[in-house]
């Protein structure tokens, strides 16, 4: 089978990678892809927003699989087009990308679905913010409605910064309850009908290690979570993932691809803080990480509408640790251009238990220069957390990019230390 990865961030990385540890596939294609995913897939300068491009290349590249990595052109209806020139794409149609396009469509699906979530207003006037903001005190917690790449979201004590931040988002914004407790991402895949769960994945969303700082897209990651209820996937996919899938099916728009619940672990049990419309970002890392069945199959399964036929998925008893590293001044104005080094160290000393997965990076001549905020995702598997945190800490402390920072908790208190 020959695939065609759209995106080009470490989890495109990581997908790129497990696809080409795949027999399955004979040929790997990514656009726009970055320098690392140049080293597994043959890269194609195609806007990844543009779905007549893509599937143009997908055709003319006689792909039989086509996956979208971001949700921008989920959103943007790039599955759509692929689809519509015959082609099996792994990622939902634009309607149903709206779950992560629209924080208020997503509450109204699990409303409808009865998911449990936060309780919220949906707000499009001053007055109706000051209503809501009062209605559920400090902290406050307040989101653009539509897609802001992690920076949509304030939570804060502050009264004068909450109004800010909604009345800057200048459209709908959504105010909701503070959601106390563990975050948890779970991913599953789907077909629209039949939906499989990964595994759980925990993610590091502030800049500073203790969590301070402020959000960012993600600055490590790790799986599994030892401290989780062993009962929690059976209990996200009774309560949240099937009801989610089974009302978008009913609504006629069904959600095939990967469906992703940001879940928070509260003392009144488990609630959605957010869906996303694709695989997350660092959490990917690790999750494929773990993954031994085949990738390209599933993903195919899921693009056709036959994941039933899919055999139960297995995993790799490793841990898996994932440690994100963030050019000068992430996530404000990251500083791009600087060269990086140390990359080759960590294939001949740390391969196979760590590796390095590319996030913003390019070729210039014969370097490797940062060309995002996070610019490396570095990953390593052990026999448990302790050994795979090790491993990947160790293959960051050879990487040379001036300027550049990382936290140095990632799965720290999960790991026992
Ligand atoms: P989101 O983009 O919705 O995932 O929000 C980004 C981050 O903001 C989440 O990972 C949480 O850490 C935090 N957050 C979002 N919604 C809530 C909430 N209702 N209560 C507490 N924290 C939240
Ligand atoms: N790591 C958070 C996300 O992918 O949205």
């Amino acid at each position: 089978m020959k695939v065609l990865v759209i995106g080009g961030g470490a989890r495109e990385h990581a997908l790129c990678r497990s696809l080409s540890l795949d027999p399955d596939v004979t040929a790997l294609y990514c656009a726009p892809g970055n320098a690392g995913i140049g080293e597994v897939a043959e890269l194609y300068p195609v806007d990844a927003l543009d779905g007549e491009a893509v599937a143009r290349l997908a055709t003319e590249l006689e792909a039989g699989l086509v996956v979208v990595g971001p949700e921008a052109p989920l959103v943007a209806g790039v599955a759509d087009a692929v689809r519509a020139v015959g082609i099996p794409c792994f990622g939902p149609s634009r309607e149903a990308a709206e779950l992560e396009g629209s924080k208020a469509f997503a509450k109204d699906v699990m409303a409808a679905a009865g998911v449990p979530t936060g309780r919220s207003y949906v707000c499009t006037t001053p007055e109706e913010i000051d209503e809501a903001l009062d209605a559920f005190g400090a902290p406050y917690v307040v989101k653009d409605d539509g897609l802001a790449a992690g920076k949509g979201v304030v939570v804060t004590s502050d009264l004068e910064k909450a109004r800010e931040h909604a009345l800057a988002c200048g459209g709908r914004v959504v105010i909701e309850e503070f959601l106390d407790g563990p975050e948890v991402s779970l991913f599953a895949i789907t077909d629209g009908e039949t939906v499989v769960p990964l595994t759980p994945a925990q993610d590091f969303k502030r800049a500073l290690d203790g969590d301070e700082g402020p959000n960012t897209g993600g600055m490590g990651a790790y799986s599994p979570l030892p401290w989780a209820d062993p009962k929690l996937v059976d209990d996200v996919m009774a309560n949240v993932l099937q009801p989610t899938v089974d009302e978008l099916h009913r609504r006629g728009t069904p959600f095939a691809g990967l469906l992703y619940a940001g879940l928070a672990i509260t003392s009144r049990g488990v609630r959605v803080i957010e869906f996303n419309a694709r695989f997350g970002d660092p959490e990917t890392q690790v999750v494929l990480a773990r993954l031994q069945t085949p990738l390209a199959g599933l993903l195919l399964h899921a693009a056709q509408g036959t994941l039933d036929l899919e055999p139960p998925l297995r995993w790799r008893d490793d841990a898996a640790v994932t440690v994100v590293v963030a050019s000068h001044n992430y996530p404000d104005t990251p500083r791009t251009g600087d060269p990086i080094e140390g990359l080759d160290e960590v294939a001949a000393q740390d391969a196979p238990h760590a590796y390095v997965l590319h996030a913003g990076t390019k070729r210039d001549g014969d370097a490797i220069v940062s060309a995002g905020g996070r610019v490396l995702s570095v990953t390593a598997t052990g026999q448990d957390l302790a050994q795979a945190r090790e491993r990947a800490y160790r293959a960051v402390a050879r990487i040379r990019l001036d300027g550049s920072q990382h936290r140095t908790d990632i799965a720290r208190k999960a790991a026992g230390e």
